[in-house]
């Protein structure tokens, strides 16, 4: 058996919906263990596109358990809309096989709405999804979150719905000079939700545990990119989770121990959305055609993504701070018709050569990327799923990015599709024994 994490390492949007869905073959178990609906994980099969926020991308595969964890900030209307389309596509017809931790925190209405107050109100936007994360988050931490428990019960739901809005609505009110919520309302909207999440709720922690013992595959799935991690990212510009594989414990209750194999997912440039520093910024017609190109618009909010060369100095770090046994590198077709594409080697700032990203970001903006460039290939590589079928200068693209990055790369992603791909390495079969 093998546990197996999937992380970005860049600023999300890598790819990990397609990974995740190609290695759900060979899990039993895939665990969602932080963020929430700001997630937009694509799975391309055949001619169907389904972009996930909240359920596993595991879920394509019927006979898999998919999980919702406790680090997870759960929406419940996003949940059921989700659930809804799923269903109506013909997937998720076994209810037994979709859990949901009773730990979970859910987003509430309040949540989104100063989400959403706080950036157009505040002078240094953040550019987030919208989606009521940070809010959320805030509330868990300072101890007046409610979970999905909480809204299984009635009487405590409503109670504690009462209480936040004490304090939500002088702020909406107060502050913000809006119209604050009211608790029946709260409580009529959420009453379908709590007949939702009993279908699903349960203690997963436990379930893990057991299947832990029973020796089953699990994969867990990473929402956002490292540099969106509330600690190690472009703080303030960053999500309101730990993005990093060290949260794929305290997420989901199985311990660090208990996981085998860590696979890092990068796309062969770098995008980012929202605002924060980005070293590696294209702002030219370049940017523009590898946006147009990968087509690089959010699949939460649809805004255009900030394109940019392949940043070795984050990967780097990424690697180090994840624990990375494996890279996938994705969406390489992109640069099909590029007759040059760059690598940022190191950064300059102030006349000094780093190769490891500052703690300020003030002092990343002002890094200038040191760039290496390498011939392209001018041929399409779309659907490749042999390495020996690539050309020449692929082979020395993805070769140097392993040797700067001094890791190996597993996976190597020629196209959206599930078949587009070079699977050199397999970490389930390779961790099975
Ligand atoms: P995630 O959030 O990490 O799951 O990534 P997203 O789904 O937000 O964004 C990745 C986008 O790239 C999706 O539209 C995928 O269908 C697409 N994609 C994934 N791999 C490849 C690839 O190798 N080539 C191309 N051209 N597109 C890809
Ligand atoms: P996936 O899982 C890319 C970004 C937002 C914003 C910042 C904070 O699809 O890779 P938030 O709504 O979380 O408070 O916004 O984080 N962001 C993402 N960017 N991919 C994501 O998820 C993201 N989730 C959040 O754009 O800059
Ligand atoms: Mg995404």
């Amino acid at each position: 058996m093998a546990n197996i994490g999937v992380v970005g390492l860049q600023w999300g949007d890598e790819g990990k919906g397609k990974v995740i869905d190609l290695l759900s073959v060979d899990a039993d178990i895939i665990v969602r263990y932080q963020g929430g609906a700001n997630a937009g994980h694509t799975i391309v099969v055949g001619k169907e596109k389904i972009i996930l926020h909240l359920v596993p991308s595991g879920i394509l595969h019927k006979e898999k358990y998919c999980i919702i964890g406790n680090g997870v900030v759960l929406d419940p209307e996003v949940l059921d809309h989700e659930i809804k389309e799923l269903k109506s596509r013909g997937y998720l017809e076994d209810d037994k096989k979709f859990m949901i931790s009773g730990l979970t925190h859910l987003i509430m209405p309040y949540h989104k709405k100063l989400d959403m107050l706080k950036e157009s109100k505040t002078k240094k936007k953040i550019g987030t999804t919208g989606r009521g994360i940070g809010p959320a988050y805030e509330d868990k931490v300072s101890r007046m979150g409610i979970r999905v428990i909480d809204l299984i019960d009635s009487k405590v739901f409503t109670e504690k719905v009462k209480q936040n809005l004490e304090i939500k609505n002088f702020i909406i009110q107060k502050y913000y000079g809006e119209e604050g919520f009211k608790a029946e309302d709260i409580v009529k909207q959420y009453a379908p939700y709590r007949r939702l999440l009993k279908r699903y709720a349960t203690d997963t922690a436990g379930f893990l545990h057991r299947s832990i013992s029973d020796k089953k595959n699990i994969l867990f799935e990473g929402a956002q990119g490292t540099f969106l991690d509330i600690d190690h990212g472009t703080y303030p510009y960053v999500t309101s989770s730990n993005t990093v594989s060290g949260n794929i414990a305290s997420g989901s209750g199985v311990p660090p121990t208990s996981i085998d194999y860590m696979l890092g997912i990068c796309k062969a440039y770098t995008t980012r959305v929202g605002e924060g520093p980005f070293p590696t910024e294209l702002k030219d017609s370049t940017g523009e055609r590898i946006r147009d190109v990968g087509r690089e618009y959010g699949s939460t909010t649809g805004r255009p993504r900030r394109c940019g060369w392949f940043d070795a100095v984050i990967v780097k770090r990424a690697i180090r701070l994840n624990g990375i046994n494996g890279l996938c590198m994705m969406k390489l077709d992109v640069f099909d018709n590029f007759d040059a594409i760059n690598i940022c080697v190191g950064y300059e700032v102030k006349g000094k050569k780093i190769d490891v990203p500052p703690m300020g970001i003030e002092e990343l903006e002002n890094c200038k990327p040191i760039l290496e460039e390498l011939p392209g290939w001018n041929t399409s590589i779309h659907g490749i799923d042999m390495y020996k079928r690539l050309p020449r200068n692929a082979k020395r693209y993805l070769d140097r990015l392993e040797e700067l990055l001094g890791i190996g790369i597993d996976i190597i992603s020629t196209g959206p599709e599930r078949d587009s791909t070079i699977v050199l390495k397999n970490p389930f079969i390779k961790n099975k024994g």
